[in-house]
Order: structure tokens, then C-alpha cells, then sequence
């Protein structure tokens, strides 16, 4: 019997900066990870993106690889700076090869869904504040607009945003991705900016475009769970839930930021006057869908000295590479809390996917048993939660190659297809072959 019916979207995903290389090609300016990545320290090894899975030059080659899986659709992200790499200059050359890839992906009939941002912002952009300045409003604005302009009605699906708590509050308050900031009051601005830019987007696609391709926002959402159930636990759960996912998904889908972490924040952010009454109407625009980036559940405990009072605690569950719990279980009750207190929007899952150390071995292949055990799970988590109701319309398997995992480089291996990074080689990994039966049986 299948599991999934005919309309379900399987695909898998990437993002410009962690396959494309060719950052200096073709008139592409740097990003703000060009620049983060060759600062010494930030990514382990010191790798970079300059050549990453060298995409920009092997997509023809990338497609038929992505064909031969059998997915409906794939997901990728456009590098800004290849369109606009100065200020207010259009860039036509790196146009050129989303226009080409869109091409070849749909003469094999593979349904391209873009997301604008996926951290690459344009170096010339940081340089005047990045998102912690209202100006990248309106430089997002054009950027948005010219890629619609030139892309629109060859898309399928257009995701704005991907993951804002990864770009704000790693980027801008962890310090541990690009920009490497350390300061709330920072990370508060850009997360704002990054939503607000979000509404905007939509308003300008289906308001200044008339356009009816299905948009929406990604956000990376993990459930978090007391250790013990005491009440300082529970205060240190609601707190981590408050910084990496209500302060998204409020906004997003209630209108206004969760008061108690408005309370909480401002202990280190004195002056929230930045928050403006109609930008909150704008971040809460209607959408067609809701993307959700799902990895893993944590736990945590009280911990007075850290800001938030809480901290990482031991857990008991089998684990990825990254250390992160393997949790189908906690991934349902996510979505039926989701369901329950924010949305019924169909809800695409755009990422999701696992870490191991993996290896070619004697016999040409890749055994990854665990991630395929990985996927398996969480697919049949999708097929039971559809099968209450839950209206989960895709789901996009992170990553389709080994890839620049950001702050770690090319250390930690998400792919389902292996890349050999001293000679560009792919190889299909057993959790491809799996994925590719699973889809052409709709079954597992
Ligand atoms: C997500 C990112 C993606 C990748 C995976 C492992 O947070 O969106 O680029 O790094 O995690």
C-alpha cells in the first residue's frame, strides 16, 4: 500500500554557498562567509566554500544525478552577491546560471523551489551594518525584486527566508557563524530585519507582481525538553523554546514577540523601540506554505550562570555525528503543536537529514546504514502524521551532496550522494539508493 499519495513532494535540497564554489566567477563580489571563512578560527581546518562540491561548473552533470534519484523536486539557494555584487549593480552573467539550472532541471522535470536567502549576504552589504541595519530592507528589496522579475513563473516555489534564528542569533549573538557577532542587541536587529524582509517579499511577489507561485518562510524548529521535570527545568526548557522558536514563530503567525522573552532579553537589549507597530503586520503576512528545517529534539536544565538559564543536558538517545538526537518521536509532537497553536498552512518539510562519518568502501560504495535508518524514521513519522491529519505536503532531504557544513567545514557529511573533495568525485550512498526506492514504491 503506499504510503504517500501522488501529490506529495519528495526532494532533496542545498544551498549556494556550501556547493557552488566559483566564488569569484563570472563577476560574483564576496559574501560575508568568504570573508568569515578566511578568518582564521572560524571553520575548522580553515576550509572555505571557494571550490565546495565545484556545482557552479558540474550542475549538468549535478542534475542528471538529481534526475536519476527519481525526486519531484529539488531546493537551492541563489548567492545574492552573484546578482548584485555591488550596491545597486545588476549582475546579468550570474543570473545566468540559476537561469541555466532552472532550464536544465526542468527539461528533466524536476520542479525547482528557490530560496532567496541562505546566508550569503553580499560582503558590500555587512560592510554598511549587514541585516542589523534597517538599509537591508531595501537592499533585499531590490535584490528580491529583480530575481523575481527574471525567475518568476519558472519557479515552483519561492522560500524567502531560510532558517532567520541561524542567521541572527548564530551569526550575530553566538559569534559561531558569519558575521561573528557577539551581541544581542545586534542578533535581536537582524532577526527583525530578516522577518520583516520576509513579509515584505511576499507582499512584493503576490501585491507588486500579481504573481500566485506558492511562497512561504523556512524556519529551523527543534522542541526542547526538561531533563528532569522540575520547575527550573521547565523554566529553562520554556526559555530555549522562547529564543529558538517562539521568537519566530510568533511573530510569524501571531502577530507580536512572546512577551516573556521580551522580559528575558532585556537584561542585555535596553532600547526595543526598533520594533515598529506596522512592521509586525508585515512579518505576520499570509503565506501559501509553512517550511519547517527539522534535525533533532534537546534537552536541557536549569543553569543560573547562563543568560537564558538554561544549558545543554545529558541525553540517552542515539546520536548523529553533529551529536544531535535522533528523535522521530519528538518531530511528531512538534508538528502537533504546530498545528495546535500556530498554523494550518500545509506544512513542507524543506530540511531534514543526518550526519555520519562516511566512507567508500572496498567494494566502490557507501554503507550508510544509519542514515538511511535516519530518513526511514522520520518518513514514517511523516506518513503517520499524515495519516492524522496533519497536512504535510513535502519533504526535502538535506543534503543531496557532502558539502561545506559552515562552521565545520568539510568535516561533517550530510549527502546522500558522497563527494570526494580532492577530485570532485560523487557517489551514490546506500541512503540515495534507499530514498529512490522509497519514492518510486510512494512506500518505505
Ligand atoms: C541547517 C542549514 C543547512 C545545513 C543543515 C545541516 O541548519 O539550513 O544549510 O547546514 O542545517
Amino acid at each position: 500500500m503506499e504510503k504517500f499519495d501522488r501529490n506529495f513532494i519528495f526532494g532533496t535540497a542545498t544551498s549556494s554557498y556550501q556547493v557552488e564554489g566559483a566564488v569569484s566567477e563570472d563577476g560574483r563580489s564576496p559574501s560575508i562567509w568568504d570573508t568569515f571563512s578566511t578568518t582564521p578560527g572560524k571553520v575548522m581546518q580553515g576550509d572555505t566554500g571557494a571550490v565546495a562540491c565545484n556545482h557552479y561548473h558540474l550542475y549538468k552533470d549535478d542534475v542528471k544525478l538529481i534526475k536519476s534519484l527519481g525526486v519531484d523536486s529539488y531546493r537551492f539557494s541563489i548567492a545574492w552577491p552573484r546578482i548584485f555584487p555591488e550596491e545597486g549593480v545588476y549582475n546579468e552573467t550570474g543570473m545566468q546560471f540559476y537561469k541555466n539550472l532552472i532550464a536544465e532541471l526542468k527539461e528533466n522535470n524536476i520542479k525547482p523551489v528557490v530560496t532567496l536567502y541562505h546566508w550569503d549576504l553580499p560582503q558590500w552589504a555587512q560592510d554598511q551594518g549587514g541585516w542589523v541595519s534597517r538599509k537591508s530592507l531595501k537592499w533585499f528589496r531590490s535584490y528580491a525584486q529583480k530575481v523575481f522579475r527574471e525567475l518568476d513563473g519558472e519557479v515552483d516555489s519561492w522560500i524567502t527566508q531560510n532558517e532567520p534564528w541561524c542567521a541572527a542569533f548564530l551569526g550575530y549573538h553566538q559569534g559561531v557563524h558569519a558575521p561573528g557577532h557577539t551581541n544581542m542587541d545586534d542578533a535581536l536587529k537582524a532577526a527583525h530585519h530578516i522577518l520583516i524582509s520576509h513579509g515584505q517579499t511576499v507582499n512584493l511577489l503576490k501585491q507588486e507582481m500579481q504573481s500566485s507561485t506558492p511562497i512561504g518562510i523556512t524556519l529551523n524548529l527543534s522542541p526542547f525538553y526538561p531533563a528532569t521535570k522540575t520547575l527550573n527545568n521547565e523554566i529553562a526548557a520554556n526559555n530555549a523554546d522562547g529564543y529558538t522558536n517562539r521568537w519566530f514563530l510568533d511573530p510569524i503567525f501571531k502577530g507580536s514577540y512572546p512577551s516573556d522573552m521580551i522580559n528575558l532579553f532585556s537584561k542585555y537589549v535596553h532600547d526595543f523601540s526598533f520594533i515598529k507597530d506596522e512592521d509586525m503586520e508585515l512579518i505576520a503576512v499570509d503565506c501559501d506554505f509553512f517550511g519547517i528545517n527539522f534535525y533533532n529534539r534537546q534537552l536541557v536544565e536549569f543553569h543560573a550562570a547562563s543568560d537564558y538559564l538554561y544549558r545543554p543536558a545529558y541525553s540517552d538517545y542515539d546520536k548523529t555525528e553533529m551529536g544531535w538526537d535522533i528523535s522521530p518521536v519528538e518531530f511528531q509532537e512538534l508538528i502537533r503543536r504546530l498545528r495546535r497553536e500556530y498554523t494550518a498552512l500545509p506544512i513542507i518539510i524543506t530540511e531534514n537529514g543526518a550526519c555520519f562519518p562516511d566512507q567508500i568502501t572496498e567494494d566502490g560504495e557507501v554503507h550508510d546504514v544509519e542514515r538511511t535508518n535516519y530518513v526511514k524514521k522520520h518518513l514514517q513519522a511523516i506518513a503517520e502524521l499524515n495519516d492524522e491529519g496533519m497536512n504535510i505536503s513535502g519533504y526535502f532531504l538535506w543534503s543531496l551532496f557532502d558539502n561545506f557544513e559552515w562552521a565545520f567545514g568539510y568535516e561533517k557529511r550530510f549527502g546522500i550522494i558522497y563527494v570526494d573533495f580532492e577530485n570532485q568525485q560523487r557517489t551514490v550512498k546506500d541512503s540515495a539508493k534507499f530514498y529512490r526506492n522509497a519514492i518510486a514504491a510512494r512506500n518505505l
